[in-house]
Formats: structure tokens, C-alpha cells, sequence
């Protein structure tokens, strides 16, 4: 008998056969990609910490959306970066505030497409933390939980198919569900920031929303040391209602999203992000790596580790890689 019997090389000797026993595969399908919508006119302004991501007036949609068809996404996320902020958050929930006017002209130029809102406070308040702070500044989790409730209806209203709470508030998935079903609302799904880390990755996303807090959120995101933490998360979001459960960041988080895949049954989100993100572009642009080989070796360890949906700012140029 000649050695070695088992040759696993046989089965990458062609590109054909490698295609045929790829067990992870990246698609279009997969893909939901953030944008950011500011009030003003006329308005596609490079976001400088995110090169290749913008800021857009809700009357330029049209092109983006363009854009987003041709590449064949089918889901966005939207952010809104409001003129005013208050303590109470209160644009949050103004049925004329910049994320429902910005769902409103999306599913007129296109009902199709899936709109998520993300819902959060950060945003929306002065000293950028994700909740309504109380006497000694700390964030007062009941009384945010009351904005996220108005705030869900409101993106509803606006006609959003998915709404994303990223605040980290204890019991803002039940909070929630019961305000959207009173309001029957009962179609509009929740995808839970279930899994979200007090993370230096998101620094590029605060310059672009202007939204870094008066010092850290770890009162309320999850420190980077627990796994279990994680799962005691994702396990009760699911016992309110989520939907989706979200782990975020993603790259350095694989472990987390392999272990929630494992353990729990709903669609496991991955969000790819700002820093992740702006730490690719910015090697690309210095010659240092290969972008579209690097982007996609990235977005499919994600998929391979158990994450059903990927959230990137890379969407648009996956697709035109991924079909050419
Ligand atoms: C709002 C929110 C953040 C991100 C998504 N929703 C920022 C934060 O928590 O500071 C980060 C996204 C990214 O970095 O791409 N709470």
C-alpha cells in the first residue's frame, strides 16, 4: 500500500473542484450595508474617518439607492445623524426626524428593499452616551427604555421592516416588542445588538455620527473579556422577543459568534465595523495589502464561524467582487 492512503489535496487540485467542496460561500443575499443620512440638501460628503462611505441628504437617496440596486443588496441599515441633539434624545422619536424622513423617501423610491433602523440614544443626546442619564450621570436604564419604545413605534410609522436597538439597555428587546404589538406592529422585527462590546473598533462610526461619549460606555456594553456574558445576553433577548441576535464587533469576535451558533437557533448577525473597516481601507491605501482579497478572506470567516447575516460598509464593492 503506498502512504499516505488519505491525500486531502485531491480535492483542491482545480478551481472546479475547489468550488464544489467549499463548505462556506459568501453571497450577495448575506449582506446588509449601514448608511448614514444627514438633514441638508443636496448633500454626498465623504466621511473621513470611513473613506469610500458617505453622508447623504435624504434628497440625494435616489443615487445611493441606485447603487444599492445595481449591486444587488437587498437590506440597508439606516443611521441618522440629527441636527439637534437633547438630553430627552428627542429626535429620536420626532416623526420628522431624520431616519423617518430618510425610511419614508427609501421605501417610496423602492419598497423592496429591506429597511432596518438602528435605534439608539448616543446619537440623539449631547454627551453621546446610549441612554437618558440621571443626578450622578449614569445611565438610567428604565427611563431609556421609555425613548425606545416612542422611538420603534416612530421608525415604524416611517414604514421600517427592522428595527435595531444598539444601546445595551437591560429589557429594550421586551420593552420594545410590547410597544410595536400595541401599536400592531406585530410585522416589524427586532434585530437585537444583543452581543455588543465595549469596543475600540467603533471609533471611526463616532467621528462619523458625532457621537463619542463624555468618557466610556461600559456601564452598559460588554467587556471583551466574557464569553458566557455573551451567551446570557443572546438567551434573554431571544426569552423577550429578538429576532436576530447581533454580535458586534465581528472580526476579533469569532469565537463568540461560533459559540452563540452553536448554542442558540435565531439568525446570528455579524457587524463588520467602522474600525474594521477603516483599518483595511487604510492599509489598501497604502499598498500594504490586497483590499478585495482581504475584504472577502474577512467577511467569509465570519460567515464560516456561524453568522447568517454580515452588516459591512464594504456591501457595494463585495458585490461587484463576488460577481465578476
Ligand atoms: C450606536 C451604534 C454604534 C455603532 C453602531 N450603532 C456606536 C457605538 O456604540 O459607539 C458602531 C458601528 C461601527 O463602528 O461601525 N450605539
Amino acid at each position: 500500500m503506498s502512504f499516505p492512503i488519505s491525500r486531502p489535496r485531491r480535492l483542491r487540485n482545480s478551481p472546479s473542484l475547489r468550488e464544489m467542496v467549499a463548505e462556506t460561500r459568501l453571497s450577495i443575499n448575506d449582506l446588509m450595508y449601514p448608511i448614514f443620512i444627514v438633514h441638508g440638501k443636496n448633500i454626498k460628503k465623504e466621511i473621513s474617518s470611513m473613506p469610500g462611505q458617505y453622508h447623504w441628504s435624504v434628497d440625494r437617496l435616489d443615487e445611493l439607492l441606485g447603487n444599492i440596486e445595481k449591486a444587488g443588496i437587498r437590506s440597508i441599515m439606516i443611521f441618522g445623524v440629527p441636527k439637534i441633539k437633547d438630553i430627552e434624545a428627542s429626535e429620536n422619536y420626532n416623526p420628522n426626524g431624520i431616519v423617518q424622513q430618510a425610511v419614508i423617501k427609501i421605501k417610496e423610491l423602492n419598497s423592496n428593499i429591506i429597511v432596518a433602523t438602528d435605534v439608539c440614544l448616543c446619537g440623539y443626546t449631547p454627551h453621546g452616551h446610549c441612554g437618558i442619564l440621571d443626578e450622578v450621570e449614569y445611565v438610567d436604564n428604565d427611563r431609556t427604555l421609555e425613548i425606545l419604545k416612542k422611538t420603534a413605534i416612530s421608525h415604524a410609522e416611517a414604514g421600517a421592516d427592522i428595527v435595531a436597538p444598539s444601546g445595551m439597555m437591560d429589557g429594550m428587546i421586551l420593552a420594545m416588542r410590547q410597544a410595536l404589538d400595541s401599536m400592531r406592529f406585530v410585522k416589524v422585527a427586532i434585530m437585537s445588538y444583543a452581543v455588543k462590546y465595549a469596543s475600540a473598533f467603533y471609533g471611526p462610526f463616532r467621528d462619523a455620527c458625532s457621537s463619542s461619549p463624555k468618557g466610556d460606555r461600559k456601564t452598559y456594553q460588554m467587556d471583551y473579556r466574557n464569553k458566557k456574558e455573551a451567551i446570557r445576553e443572546a438567551l434573554l433577548d431571544i426569552e423577550e422577543g429578538a429576532d436576530f441576535i447581533m454580535v458586534k464587533p465581528a472580526l476579533s469576535y469569532l469565537d463568540i459568534i461560533n459559540e452563540l451558533n452553536n448554542k442558540v437557533d435565531l439568525p446570528i448577525a455579524a457587524y463588520h465595523v467602522s474600525g474594521e473597516y477603516s483599518m483595511v481601507k487604510a492599509a489598501a491605501q497604502q499598498g500594504l495589502i490586497n483590499e478585495e482579497a482581504i475584504t472577502l478572506e474577512i467577511l467569509t470567516s465570519m460567515k464560516r464561524a456561524g453568522a447568517k447575516v454580515i452588516l459591512t460598509y464594504s456591501a457595494l464593492d463585495v458585490a461587484k467582487w463576488i460577481y465578476k
